[in-house]
């Protein structure tokens, strides 16, 4: 019988997205004869049963573009805003996917659409998952769609960045996303030579970083690239981070957990502008002059790289191969070459941050980058 199959795109947008829509597709209406519907801006769109056709012209001419064609959102089935309310609309996903007549459905996402889709996994849907993010947070799996993009985007933007931080003998810190992973900043930061490298991983103190510039400044070096991943920490915010998430691990009531949240809300607050806060910081410590570039959705934009292009086509043709013989429930991760299929419970909820023995932070070590920790101390 021909598979009906369902795909969406869910969570942050990112370079490699059309590339693999348009490698599940391809591989399951040429190759396998399947039938493939989109459905329109994540899980809302599934919602609201806002359905198209994914035919040969809708998936021509889509490899090299940013983006995804199909929309996307964060909306989360089991707490969606619908008017002025926020309701459970998972029954509604299985009534929808009852309705079009689908064997599976694929999502395209980070790790909030992991978790998204293990919920409905929980509702008897067949499901598969791709990994697609420029943070390269999902647990077991190589890497994600869009990271090898965003790499590329920041790692340039940091080469340019070394012209006006030597001409002007200035401090330049750069913002880089990631959310709560270092992936990106750390692997950015190495490529492109940063002289100082901030992660969340690492927490760091001011005070070593300051004393890193100022030895370079005693060496002649007059100028210094710091990179800070959007959620790195001085040691200090991230102590109190961690005995926030304890209160809220530890809340007896409903109170109490409001108490927790409403100080982790107050901690997210005091963390903003923190690459700004940081290079004022520097200027007062060291009397050089420093600047702020928040690189921000720059990273996830336009064309995928090549290596993105090639993991997208792959990973979006293994899932139909996966689809075939009927093996559901799965994401489609990528291991070397090939792909290995991980359980989705084993990946829902267990974010990849970068490990302290990670060849990248040895590499950064030996390579002189401060990294704003007791090690790196001069
Ligand atoms: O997950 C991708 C990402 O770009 C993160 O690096 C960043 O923290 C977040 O999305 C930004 O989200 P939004 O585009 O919704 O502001």
């Amino acid at each position: 019988m021909t598979k009906h199959i369902g795909i969406l795109t869910a969570g942050g947008d990112s370079p490699g997205l059309n590339a693999a829509i348009r490698g599940v597709g391809k591989a399951a209406q040429n190759f396998y004869g399947m039938h493939i519907i989109g459905f329109r801006d994540g899980f809302r769109g599934l919602v609201e049963n806002r359905v198209i056709r994914l035919d040969g012209e809708f998936l021509s001419g889509i490899l090299t573009t940013g983006g995804t064609v199909l929309g996307t959102s964060r909306d989360k089935p089991h707490k969606m805003q619908v008017g002025d309310k926020i309701l459970d609309m998972t029954d509604v996903i299985v009534k929808n996917y009852a309705d079009n007549h689908l064997d599976v459905l694929v999502c395209l996402g980070g790790g909030g659409t992991q978790k998204n889709s293990l919920r409905l996994k929980e509702k008897g849907l067949n499901i598969i998952t791709l990994p697609k993010t420029i943070d390269n947070d999902i647990a077991l799996t190589d890497t994600t769609i869009g990271f090898d993009t965003a790499l590329g985007i920041a790692t340039e933007a940091i080469d340019r960045l070394h012209s006006t931080a030597h001409s002007h003998h200035r401090i330049i810190v750069v913002e880089i996303m990631g959310h709560r992973a270092g992936w990106l900043a750390l692997g950015a930061g190495i490529s492109g030579g940063a002289d100082v490298i901030l992660i969340p991983e690492i927490p760091y103190q001011l005070d070593i970083v300051a004393d890193a510039i100022r030895k370079r400044v005693r060496s002649g070096k007059k100028f210094s690239i710091v990179v800070i991943a959007e959620g790195a920490m001085t040691r200090e915010h991230a102590k109190n981070v961690r005995a926030a998430t304890a209160s809220k691990h530890k809340a007896k009531d409903k109170s109490q957990k409001k108490d927790a949240l409403q100080g982790m809300a107050r901690l997210e607050a005091a963390h903003g502008n923190h690459a700004q806060r940081l290079a004022v910081q520097l200027e007062e410590l060291t009397g050089l002059e420093a600047r702020v570039t928040i690189l921000g959705h720059l990273q996830r934009g336009g064309t995928p790289s090549a290596a993105d292009r090639i993991l997208a086509t792959r990973l979006g043709s293994a899932c139909v191969d996966l689809i075939n013989k009927g093996k559901y429930g799965v994401l489609v991760a990528a291991r070397g070459d090939g792909v290995k299929t991980v359980q989705l419970e084993d990946v829902a909820g267990n974010r990849k941050l970068v490990p302290l023995e990670h060849a990248w932070i040895a590499t950064g070590r030996h390579v002189g980058v401060n990294l704003g920790d007791e090690f790196s101390r001069e």
